[in-house]
């Protein structure tokens, strides 16, 4: 028997699927960067482009990685094979390299979350939030809260699938969202509000024009990054459902609630850093855990809501970092036979270690995570646009239309758009990606270089 042929464990239950895939797009991306990526590329003009890649990119994408997995029931390095043929490998072999630059920088915030989780207790950042994170987000703290996170995510992973996956995400899913909601709610009544409404919701399309260079390559980047897409996770979590789903459904769910998260946390964060009087730009990866830091020490029993609030947080980053691991571990078990303990034990130390540069260095850091977002994402869903649109197009719609209604209308619409304005997006973010990759480089990796 091949290793690729051994029996897959499949959802114990009809909505752990879509749990699941919500755990995985509901992380970091949409609480710490979606409000960073907001601030830094000029509110609205970026709110703006970002839905409308959600809906033009992000949406045909995650169909495309469904019907891949779903069709091909392997790994994303298998099920590139088995879909477009040997050389397809390859391309899932980038999937990986993704996966652990991804998490390794990943966990490194996630150990922030866990760091506040504590603080929340003790009253640490109450005095000076602003301080706060920027004495805990670089060093060899930062370091020891990363290998927490790495730690507990071995640790679930190597238990196993259902167990470890679906427990969390139940638990973390509606949570997070109330207590999100609740506090849009305290962020409405403060003296900023209307300023920052404007600023994150009326987008200025002059802005956009002026800046679309740097806006476009941005928003495609959030836009994947948030839904889980271009390094095979979606492949990976349709890789154990049935023929019966209806995946449009599923994808619609999962994507409405992912972005319905977002865009709170905007409603919650920019009223914040509007009412204290900041420029929004200026926080940078710190606005979330500054801005909410704040609120948590200005209300009622702030601690509390904010030790509930940072725990949820961190539940989100782990079943996102759960999903980007198991990619990894599921490539090692199904194509090498290789134990899953082991396998989740390896990888998870070398992420760990790869980590270390970035939470020691903030110019580090902000080079994974641009080159993960900004370059690698859509360089990964690139490569499987173009598989199913342009080489294995039949049988991609013939596995979409399993479980539709109305299949035929429905699936020539999608492979339409994935052939042709989907592939034009990503190419020219992608273009501009590397472009404002290399004067990253150029501004700050040398002079970082220069110094040392
Ligand atoms: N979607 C996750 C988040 O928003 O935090 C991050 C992520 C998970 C990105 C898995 C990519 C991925 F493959």
């Amino acid at each position: 028997m091949a290793a690729s042929d051994v029996i897959r464990e499949s959802w114990a239950t009809r909505i752990g699927f879509i749990l699941a895939a919500v755990g995985s797009a509901v992380g970091l991306g949409n609480v710490w960067r979606f409000p960073f990526q907001v601030g830094q590329e000029g509110g609205a003009a970026f709110l703006f482009i970002y839905l409308a890649f959600i809906v033009v990119i992000g949406f045909p994408a995650m169909l495309v990685e469904f019907a891949i997995g779903r069709n091909t029931k392997r790994n994303p390095v298998g099920a590139l094979r088995a879909f477009g043929g040997k050389g397809w490998e390859y391309v899932g072999g980038i999937f990986l390299v993704i996966g652990f630059v991804l998490l390794a920088f990943y966990s490194v915030v996630a150990g922030w979350v866990l760091r506040y989780f504590f603080a929340s207790f003790t009253g640490a950042y109450t005095a000076d939030p602003g301080a706060y994170f920027a004495q805990i987000s670089v060093g060899w703290d930062a370091v020891f809260f990363h290998a927490l996170f790495m730690l507990s995510v071995i640790a679930i992973v190597a238990i196993g699938i259902q167990r470890g996956i679906e427990l969390a995400a139940k638990v973390m899913v509606p949570a997070i969202f109330f207590i999100l909601a609740g506090l849009s709610v305290y962020a409405f009544t403060l003296g900023g509000a209307g300023e920052a409404y404007a600023y994150y919701l009326s987008p200025d399309f002059a802005e956009i024009a002026a800046n679309w260079q740097s806006v476009l390559p941005a928003a495609a980047g959030q836009a994947l990054f948030t839904l889980s897409l271009g390094m095979g996770v979606m492949i990976t979590y349709a890789s154990y459902i049935d023929e019966d789903r209806n995946l449009i459904e599923d994808g619609t769910a999962i994507i409405s609630f992912d972005v319905a998260i977002a865009f709170v946390v905007g409603l919650v964060v920019f009223p914040i850093i509007f009412t204290a009087g900041v420029d929004p730009a200026d926080p940078g990866p710190g606005a979330v855990f500054i801005s909410l830091a704040g609120a948590f020490t200005e209300i009622g029993f702030g601690w509390l809501l904010g030790a509930i609030f940072f725990g949820t947080f961190f539940l989100a980053a782990l079943t996102s970092a759960i999903s980007i691991i198991e990619v990894i571990v599921s490539y090692a078990i199904d194509e090498h036979g290789i134990d899953r303990r082991v396998a989740t034990t390896v990888v998870g130390s070398i992420i760990f270690l790869l980590g270390i540069p970035t939470a020691l260095d903030p110019v580090l850091f902000g080079l994974y995570d641009q080159l993960a977002a900004e370059v690698l994402l859509v360089l990964g869903t690139l490569f499987i646009m173009i598989l199913v649109g342009w080489i294995a197009a039949p049988r991609a719609k013939a596995e979409l239309a399993e479980g539709l209604e109305q299949p035929d209308r429905l699936t020539d619409v999608w492979i339409w758009l994935v052939r042709v304005p989907v592939v034009v997006v990503l190419l020219v973010s992608l273009y501009l990606a590397v472009l404002g990759f290399g004067e990253f480089l150029r501004t700050e990796l040398v002079p970082w270089f220069e110094i040392r």
